[in-house]
């Protein structure tokens, strides 16, 4: 049975970890996948600034969202699913998850600085491209950037 629930504190860690074995996924190297590091750790401080949602198919957590809100914008900050669980649609109801929370949060558009891996995912998903965004982790490299009209969004 696969549920989304809060992430409890204790589960940060954990969690930083699935986001790291999740990225890898695209072939990184060590160097690529130790400059992510930081940007894929997650605090407790996000869990008061951001929220933040696990989904969890019996009793194991196979994947992880954040989303954070500015105004009309919200920022899809991560969307990370366990390698051995890919197209088992952990990530459409996470995304989901996030598309609600974005509207809850006041926002009318959902801001997306996704991996190249993952682009096509979020075009599935509805979201359109918008150009090109600095990768917050590793100088010089651009991502791509999606945006999802929550107006139109069901
Ligand atoms: C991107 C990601 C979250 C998608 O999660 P997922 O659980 O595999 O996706 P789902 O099974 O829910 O797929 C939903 C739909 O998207 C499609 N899809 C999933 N991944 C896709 C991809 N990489 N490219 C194109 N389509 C994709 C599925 O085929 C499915 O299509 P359908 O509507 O025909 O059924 C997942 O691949 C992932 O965690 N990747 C590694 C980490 C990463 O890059 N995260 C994003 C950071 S920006």
């Amino acid at each position: 049975m696969f549920h989304l629930r809060e992430p409890r504190a204790s589960e940060l860690t954990a969690l930083s970890d699935l986001c790291m074995r999740s990225k890898a996924v695209w072939g990184y190297d060590d160097a690529f996948m130790q400059a992510c590091r930081a940007e894929l750790t997650l605090t407790q401080e996000d869990m008061s600034a951001s929220r933040l949602q696990v989904g969890e198919a019996d009793d194991v957590i196979v994947g992880v969202a954040q989303v954070s809100a500015a105004g009309d914008v919200a920022y899809l900050e991560k969307l990370f699913v366990e390698p051995d669980r890919l197209r088992s649609g952990a990530g459409r109801a996470l995304f989901a998850w996030a598309v609600r929370t974005a509207k809850d949060m006041g926002a009318d558009r959902l801001a997306i600085e996704a991996d190249p891996g993952a682009a096509a995912f979020y075009r599935r998903m509805g979201a359109r491209d918008d150009g090109v965004a600095p990768s917050a982790s590793i100088p010089g490299r651009s991502l791509p950037r999606l945006v999802l009209d929550l107006t139109n969004a069901v």
